[in-house]
């Protein structure tokens, strides 16, 4: 696979440095994604069930189109669809199950992909490409008018 394809199958350009910034007010994307400076692990880990509400987004402000991405407190919340009913986000550990590494979303293959080995997965976890072997937890996602709530 030629350099410029992987990267490309990667997505790069949309979440992956959002991915690594671990602020809750981050929401902006990256147009400078410096593909060369993927490192292994290092993602924080993810919440443990039943750790109850674990961050909120406002709306009306964050995650405004589709495919956009926010990384808090050990979770990737993304918008799959308009509008603000629940099934219209995902949100699910952010640190790949393989080594720890940042997963970041692209929107264009609707799937979470590693930048570390290429491990990919669905938009609730599940492992569509190795080399990671465990699903990705998932967590809940609710919104009350605009407030959207992950918890766990
Ligand atoms: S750390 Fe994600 S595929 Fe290896």
């Amino acid at each position: 696979m030629e350099r410029a394809e992987f990267l490309s199958k990667l997505g790069l350009g949309v979440a992956a440095v959002c991915a690594g910034c671990a602020i809750a007010s981050c929401g902006s994307k990256s147009s400078d994604p410096s593909p060369g400076a993927v490192t292994v692990g290092g993602a924080p880990p993810p919440p443990a069930q039943g750790s109850g509400n674990l961050f909120t987004l406002d709306l009306g402000s964050q995650i405004t189109n589709i495919g956009d991405s926010v990384v808090s407190n050990g979770v990737i919340v993304v918008r799959l669809d308009a509008g603000n009913a629940a099934a219209s986000f995902t949100a699910v550990q952010v640190a790949c199950t393989h080594q720890g590494t940042a997963i970041a979303y692209n929107a264009g293959q609707h799937r979470f992909i590693c930048p570390a080995h290429g491990s990919e997965f669905s938009n609730s976890g599940a492992v569509l490409v190795g080399p990671a072997a465990l699903p990705l937890r998932e967590y809940t996602v609710s919104v009350d008018n605009t407030t959207l709530t992950v918890s766990s």
